[in-house]
């Protein structure tokens, strides 16, 4: 959702907040801000990017070291410059910046009101630098602890006062992390904008309230003082640079051979039979007792769930449920102590699957988390699991996390698959080799590129799209649907192909292209194989994800897209990726921002 960024240090501090904004942008880009501290807080702000906020920027003078920063995705109030952050208290003396829903806020906003403060915004943020206020004959530190002892709701945030060379950040629910500097310290959302200035890292718990000057930073919670440990984030800078690439996700498409080949690394054992999880941390007592597994996600990660479904229950034997984490928070789940639960998140940092791990931990279950992004909350609560290893994602649709997640849920399965003796040395042998030549294959599956350019120049007019699939590839159909719309706001729908005659077949005619996933060594294949006929005879445009030498399908389809051969339950991975390129070329040639959406954000960490 939104980013919050905050410096203090010996460096003018607009360069370094307009930096990081820049890298907090796929956090949330409908209005941004800053505010510098001298001898008095300015602020500018404005509604649209943060191009638009530089461009404000440059012809102000805002010099000081010590400055806070935000880029906004709207919740309470429109995307508007009032609306943007930072907001001031009625004295000017304030100015904070938040992620996150002060829930309480109609309430507290009407007795700050009798009070006398004067809101001149719709969000829910600004009760917080006006309750700050109310106890403005405190120091800083204790005016913000009183404050936020009156609030409901999550928060990430940061603020400064015109009066106290420090900033204070505090967070419960939503991410904040502290950069340890030499003589400078930051405050964000994530560590994305730091890692360029230091690669310690603290990541604060909930309640943490911090106070950084520029040269100390201390940590409270509930008033007293707590350690944190300092963490190393090895993340390549060069990963958060579009590097010659037109849109970060064209350049994170492209970086899938790479990605898998990471979750990958040191995770095969020599023998090629075995799998080594070093954070899964589940005794094989445990593991021998699992009678069902949930999964919990949200968005891309929900498909990657329906996927590891269909692999899971095949090879381990155990039923698996796939939720979406805000349906199950809200449902008064069945849980049992031989339950499974398993949160998958690139970011680690969606509210809705947050609340369901803590919710699924609550009522008994042991709970993993598949997740890309190191210490995140997600991380942190499941307390064990699968880290991706992907590399930062900042496209806002997800791309490579996806493939990862898959290549995780089959480390996963073989994993259990062994401890439980389901999966024998040949069964592992056979699905091992498979899986360790999938980066090559989507190497060369990446190839098909100009092809599939040609294709999306055909369609990128049309209104409507069908994507079509079964059994592992049923979910990789809603995933297709789900990149195209989100990037090129064209409707699409992703459906089980056998399904399509129950409702979908009525949109069928000459207009509506139909993407068929077809591959031969599904158990499907000749089932999709009618589907598609039955698309032919009302003259419906097919475009075939097909396996290589497939002589037959082509006499369906009006374009055939050859991907390179693999074992059933690698296919969804090596689909996916024409799947994303159409997406990506219709949204380019419908002049789309392609990394940053209408609406949506990267981190939805919100309900
Ligand atoms: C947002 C993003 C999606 C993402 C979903 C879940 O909606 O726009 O791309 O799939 O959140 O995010 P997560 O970080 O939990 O995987």
């Amino acid at each position: 959702m939104c980013g919050i960024f905050a410096y203090i240090g010996g460096r003018e501090a607009t360069p370094i907040l307009l930096q990081a904004l820049r890298r907090l942008e796929y956090r949330g880009y409908d209005s941004a801000g800053i505010s510098v501290k001298n001898y008095e807080l300015k602020v500018v702000k404005t509604e649209g990017k943060i191009r638009t906020l530089e461009e404000l920027v440059a012809k102000e003078t805002v010099s000081g070291k010590i400055g806070i920063a935000h880029t906004r995705w709207a919740t309470h109030g429109e995307p508007t410059t009032v609306n943007a952050h930072p907001h001031m208290s009625c004295d000017g003396k304030l100015a904070l910046v938040h992620n996150g829903v002060i829930e309480n806020y109609l309430e507290l906003k009407f007795l700050l009101e009798k009070k006398g403060h004067n809101f001149v915004s719709n969000t829910d943020t600004e009760v917080l630098v006006h309750l700050i206020e109310e106890f403005e004959n405190q120091d800083l530190t204790t005016a913000v602890e009183l404050a936020l002892s009156r609030v409901e709701g999550a928060y990430g945030l940061v603020i400064m006062s015109k009066n106290e060379d420090k900033i204070i950040g505090a967070k419960k629910g939503s991410s904040l992390v502290l950069g340890v500097g030499k003589d400078e310290y930051f405050l964000a959302s994530d560590t994305s904008p730091i890692i360029e200035h230091t690669r310690d890292i603290i990541h604060l718990e909930d309640e943490d309230i911090v106070i950084i000057t520029k040269n100390s930073y201390k940590i409270k919670n509930f008033g007293k003082e707590k350690i944190r440990p300092i963490e190393k984030v090895d993340w390549d800078i060069e990963t958060l640079e579009k590097k010659g690439y037109d849109y970060f996700m064209l350049k994170e498409i492209y970086e899938q051979p790479e990605s898998l080949k990471s979750c990958l690394r040191g995770r095969i054992e020599k023998n090629k039979t075995d799998i080594h999880l070093r954070r899964l941390e589940l005794s094989e007592k445990y593991i021998k007792n699992i009678s069902r597994i949930i999964l919990l996600a949200c968005g891309t990660s929900w498909h990657a769930g329906l996927v590891g479904k269909y692999i899971l229950e095949e090879h381990l034997r155990i039923p698996v449920e796939v939720d979406y984490a805000s349906e199950f928070r809200y449902r008064n789940p069945i849980i049992k102590p031989t339950d499974l639960v398993i949160a998958i998140s690139q970011s680690g940092e969606t509210a809705d699957t947050l609340a369901a791990l803590k919710e699924a931990k609550n009522r008994g279950a042991e709970t993993l988390g598949i997740v890309n992004v190191v210490g995140s909350a997600i991380a942190r609560e499941a307390g064990k699991g699968i880290y991706l290893h992907a590399g930062p994602e900042i496209g806002v649709a997800s791309t490579k996390a996806f493939t990862s997640q898959i290549i995780a849920l089959h480390l996963l399965n073989l994993y259990f698959g062994r401890t439980r003796n389901t999966i024998s040395d040949e069964k592992a042998y056979e699905l091992i080799k498979a899986i360790e030549v999938i980066p090559e294959k989507v190497k060369t599956t990446l190839e098909l590129d100009e092809k599939i350019k040609e294709v999306a120049e055909e369609y990128y007019q049309v209104k409507n799209f069908l994507y079509l699939g079964r059994g592992i590839n049923f979910p990789v159909a809603l995933e297709g649907a789900l990149k195209l719309k989100e990037i090129s706001y064209i409707h699409a729908e992703g459906y089980p192909a056998a399904e399509m005659k129950h409702g979908p077949i009525a949109l069928i005619d000459k207009n509506m292209p139909v993407v068929f996933i077809a591959n031969k060594s599904n158990g499907t294949y000749e089932k999709v194989l009618s589907n598609m006929e039955e698309v032919k005879a009302r003259k419906g445009r097919i475009i075939a994800i097909a396996t290589e030498e497939d002589n037959i399908i082509n006499k369906l389809s009006n374009h055939t897209i050859y991907v390179p051969n693999t074992i059933e339950f690698c296919t969804s991975i090596i689909n996916t990726i024409p799947l994303q390129l159409l997406a990506y070329h219709i949204a380019v040639l419908n002049g789309r921002d392609v990394d940053k959406p209408r609406n949506l954000a990267k981190s939805v960490t919100v309900e």
